[in-house]
């Protein structure tokens, strides 16, 4: 870590014990967000750190952001997702929207007054984001919105949209276009808030359109490109993606470490067993793999050579690591491991989808295959 990124490191460390850490338990159980956390973060030059400063970013790189959702994310998966998102649509709006765009949606974001969603699964389509059925109807003056989107993290919270739909007739991924929707307008409506395994805090709802009229002036880029900012805006999300469940990971090894060295069982604190120091020494080494991968995809990111196959690799290494050291750390705090006295067993629920969101850890071996074919091939 460079002077800057300890200053970050250190800056985040004091806010999470004081403003989050306090309510993790009663929140979590809850399920409640406070927007009041997201803005405080915002005020603190969180909620906007790799964007142009010119519309109220930091004006920093992903390694930076990376510090921080790590950092953040040893407190709260649930709200370290939702800057990680924010600023993907952020980074989103900044390439591929125009000045007006920008001027218009980007200062509150980064300001954090404001969350922004990304919109691309639907119920039939996954995985294979390229078959989303929504579709944007040409009228005159814009576009008519109808069809329904799944699974959309701070769906709700959110006042801006990017949403991906059908503009061409065909089914390809050329047909696809994005738009900037807005909470609030006409046709748009949110369906159910999902009951999930973890991640409790961050509210993911399904977002219904009908007749959803969209201004012209709201097409991101322009008709056909919506599949392609898809994929350029999950080769940066997969990497902060990675960033917290590093800070996960961490978490839940220091847990395990200060558990075993005080719980004594048969004489001896059992951190002295060689079975358990085998384990946290694992624990420790993929840590480290995750986090050199993610801090190696996010330095390609800011010298200018981003890199979708190290972005996946990123992604499919740190996250799996999440789950196998929360899983070992409930392990290692045994009995009460399992119980909410202690943080662990948030953090295996929190692990788990970390495995399934920004594409699931199946889809990002796909994405390494098929670079290594184009690496061999030429093709
Ligand atoms: N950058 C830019 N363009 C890209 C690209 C990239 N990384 N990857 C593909 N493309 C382009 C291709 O070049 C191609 O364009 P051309 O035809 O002009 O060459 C076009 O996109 C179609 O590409 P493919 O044929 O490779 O597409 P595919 O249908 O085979 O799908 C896939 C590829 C990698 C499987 C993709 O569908 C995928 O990533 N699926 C997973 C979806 C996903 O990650 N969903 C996450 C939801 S969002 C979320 O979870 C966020 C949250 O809220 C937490």
């Amino acid at each position: 870590m460079n002077e800057l990124q300890k200053e970050l490191k250190n800056q985040l460390t004091k806010f999470r014990l004081q403003e989050i850490e306090p309510h993790m338990e009663t929140d979590d159980h809850a399920e409640h967000f406070r927007m009041n956390i997201f803005t405080k973060l915002g005020e603190l030059g969180f909620t906007g750190m790799t964007l142009p400063e010119d519309f109220g970013g930091a004006g920093l790189g992903y390694t930076d952001l990376c510090t921080a959702l790590t950092e953040l994310a040893k407190s709260s998966v649930s709200y370290a997702v939702t800057v990680s998102v924010s600023t993907m649509v952020q980074a989103t709006l900044n390439q591929f929207g125009n000045e007006k765009q920008k001027r218009l949606y980007l200062p509150a974001l980064t300001s954090g007054h404001e969350i922004g969603a990304f919109c691309l699964s639907e119920s039939s389509s996954g995985s294979d984001a390229a078959a989303l059925k929504m579709t944007a109807k040409k009228v005159e003056g814009g576009y008519l919105l109808n069809g329904s989107k799944m699974w959309i993290t701070s769906g709700g919270i959110a006042k801006t949209y990017i949403v991906m739909a059908r503009t061409g007739s065909d089914t390809s991924a050329k047909s696809i276009s994005a738009f900037i929707v807005r909470d609030g307008m006409e046709g748009f409506t949110y369906g159910k808030k999902e009951k999930k395994m973890g991640w409790k805090i961050s509210p993911t709802r399904e977002l219904v359109f009908s007749n959803c009229f969209i201004p012209e002036e709201n097409l991101l880029s322009s008709e056909g490109n919506g599949f392609k900012i898809a994929m350029a805006a999950l080769d940066k999300g997969r990497i902060t993606i990675g960033a917290i469940a590093v800070g996960l990971s961490e978490r839940a090894l220091d847990e395990s470490v200060k558990y075993a060295l005080s719980r004594e069982q048969f004489n001896q604190s059992i951190f002295d067993f060689q079975g358990l120091q085998f384990m946290m020494a694992d624990m420790a080494t993929e840590i480290e793999c995750s986090r050199l991968l993610v801090m190696k995809s996010a330095k390609d990111y800011d010298n200018g050579y981003p890199n979708p196959k190290l972005a996946s690799m990123a992604k499919l290494k740190s996250t799996d690591t999440a789950m196998k050291v929360s899983t070992d750390a409930v392990q290692i705090l045994g009995g009460v491991g399992y119980t909410q006295e202690y943080p662990v067993e948030r953090l295996m629920r929190d692990a788990k989808v970390l495995q399934i969101v920004e594409g699931t850890n199946q889809i990002q071996r796909v994405v390494i295959a098929r670079n290594l074919k184009k690496e061999h091939t030429n093709q």
